[in-house]
């Protein structure tokens, strides 16, 4: 008897517990205004050393404000499209799968360029989600402007705010930069975009056409310069300089391409007839190609082409270095193909007129790219090591408040570059803590009454039960009160 009236108070408390619990979690977590915004910025084909044989002062004065690594390593391949889209996702190129800046299809055998693949979400959308989805996900504001990857839609969701640029954008117009910039700072301020990504095609498209070591090269860097000064004075003019971190950050690197009659250049066609053996081909795009054979040439042309030429360095799909974290992905051709620093690997003519150009081993120097960061969450007149710029996504998670996806980076890499107290300080990760904090107490508290009151009744219920036994009384009436809570 004793046994169902305990039981009957338990009954009660149970179905409370789960309507208290979810009351609970589902209590907005205060915290999210308390992130500051971020701003990453990608000047394309930016080598690391570019600004130690030019004047810089707005970027020399940001090394003494904020942070600046010795330099940062791009995944290979060290191209656009990869590599960018290594650095919004955290995922080595063989996981996310945009394996080239060029689109191809091997059975119509048609290729897209840089500039067409933009809007073409298959070639983006492979099950790896960028930064922009997840932290929309997770309510966040975002936006690209230029970014490579912005315009493609991912599981079907697209960037809240996005412009991708048109086929005849010009790469070098300094105003048309600065009216960027104040474009991104008032998203930031009239609208409240909480992370935007911009992009400049610049450095590289001169680093291509006259080669890294000119006067052309040194003339866009101190374009660059006056345009990274145009943009402190925007933070400043926007009130965002205690609201805003910035990443400033590029690609790949750029060196100069060798050409004959200084070295022997590599031409394919010497040492394989392409009609009869291969299907289709990506070549003729700096230091890196890739083979399709024709069924059952594989390993002709694999022998033909592995000691071929002395700069040229041949690989079965299944033997490319497992440090490129390159090969594993499907859209990867069965050969591949890169050449030492400064070759290019040319198909059937060489019909090349670049001066510069990457797509090289990121192990070598001329690959490098830059890193810079400042913003009140930074350090200040912070020297990093260099490190790879697949640890830049879990920073930028951080930053944002944001659980990232599994990813190949680590935040403890990074994170040295943050102000000592950034977990202390309120509307960082601790405010989230606390919000927990709180919330359990409350529920510890809760659930604390609610035991006390659970054994009260209990005890008011055995006393009742007791007298009401002696006057005979059945014992429905039960403790009431506790359902009423
Ligand atoms: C540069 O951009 C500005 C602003 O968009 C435009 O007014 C100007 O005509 C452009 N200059 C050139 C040379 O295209
Ligand atoms: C050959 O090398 C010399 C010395 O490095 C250089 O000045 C010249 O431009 C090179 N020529 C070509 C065609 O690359
Ligand atoms: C190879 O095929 C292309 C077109 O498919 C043709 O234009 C070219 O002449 C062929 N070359 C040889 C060496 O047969
Ligand atoms: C990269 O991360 C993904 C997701 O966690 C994982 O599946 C993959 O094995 C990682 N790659 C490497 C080389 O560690
Ligand atoms: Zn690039």
């Amino acid at each position: 008897m004793c046994s169902a009236r305990s039981m009957m108070g338990l009954g009660v408390f149970s179905l409370l517990l789960p309507i208290l619990v979810g009351l609970a979690s589902c209590h907005p977590i205060p915290g999210r205004k308390n992130f500051n915004k971020l701003l990453l910025i990608s000047f394309d084909g930016f080598r690391w050393n570019y600004d130690q044989d030019v004047d810089t002062p707005n970027m020399d004065r940001l090394a003494q404000e904020g942070v600046k690594a010795k330099y940062l390593t791009p995944p290979f391949v060290t191209m656009t499209s990869p590599s960018h889209f290594t650095t919004i996702s955290g995922r080595w190129i063989e996981d996310h799968g945009v394996i080239h800046n060029m689109m191809f299809n091997t059975e119509t055998r048609w290729k897209y360029s840089f500039k067409t693949t933009q809007k073409k979400t298959e070639w983006w959308d492979n099950g790896v989600l960028p930064l922009w989805i997840t932290a929309q996900r997770q309510g966040r504001k975002t936006a690209s402007f230029h970014y490579p990857g912005g315009g493609a839609k991912y599981k079907g969701e697209a960037v809240q705010r996005s412009l991708v640029e048109s086929y005849t954008h010009p790469d070098s117009n300094e105003t048309e930069w600065r009216e960027n910039i104040d474009i991104v700072m008032n998203w930031f301020t009239k609208e409240d975009f909480d992370f935007v990504t911009l992009y400049y095609g610049e450095p590289d498209n001169v680093g291509h056409k006259f080669g890294p070591e000119t006067e052309n090269r040194r003339v866009i860097i101190q374009q660059i310069d006056r345009t990274i000064g145009y943009l402190v004075e925007a933070i400043e003019r926007h009130s965002l300089t205690n609201h805003l971190n910035v990443i400033i950050t590029s690609d790949h690197g750029m060196t100069t391409v060798k050409k004959k009659p200084n070295v022997t250049e590599i031409l394919l066609i010497d040492y394989i007839k392409f009609n009869d053996s291969v299907k289709f081909d990506i070549v003729d795009y700096g230091g890196f190609g890739m083979l399709l054979p024709k069924p059952g040439q594989e390993e002709a042309l694999y022998q033909a082409l592995k000691n071929a030429h002395p700069h040229l360095n041949v690989y079965k799909k299944e033997e490319f270095p497992e440090r490129f974290h390159f090969a594993k992905h499907k859209r990867v051709l069965p050969i591949l193909m890169y050449a030492d620093s400064g070759y290019n690997i040319n198909g059937q003519f060489i019909m090349y007129f670049n001066k510069g150009d990457h797509g090289f081993d990121n192990v070598l120097m001329d690959m490098k790219t830059i890193f810079r960061a400042f913003g009140p969450d930074f350090k200040k007149n912070h020297l990093a090591e260099p490190f790879d710029s697949i640890h830049i996504y879990p920073l930028m998670c951080k930053l944002l408040g944001v659980t990232p996806e599994p990813h190949n980076g680590s935040l403890a890499v990074t994170q040295e570059m943050l102000v000592d107290s950034y977990d202390q300080q309120p509307g960082a990760e601790t405010q989230r803590t606390l919000a927990l904090q709180k919330t359990a107490l409350g529920l510890a508290s809760v659930t604390g009454f609610l035991a006390v009151l659970f054994v009260g009744s209990v005890i008011y219920t055995a006393i009742h039960r007791k007298k009401k036994q002696r006057a005979d009384q059945n014992s429905k009436s039960g403790p009431i009160r506790l359902t009423q809570f």
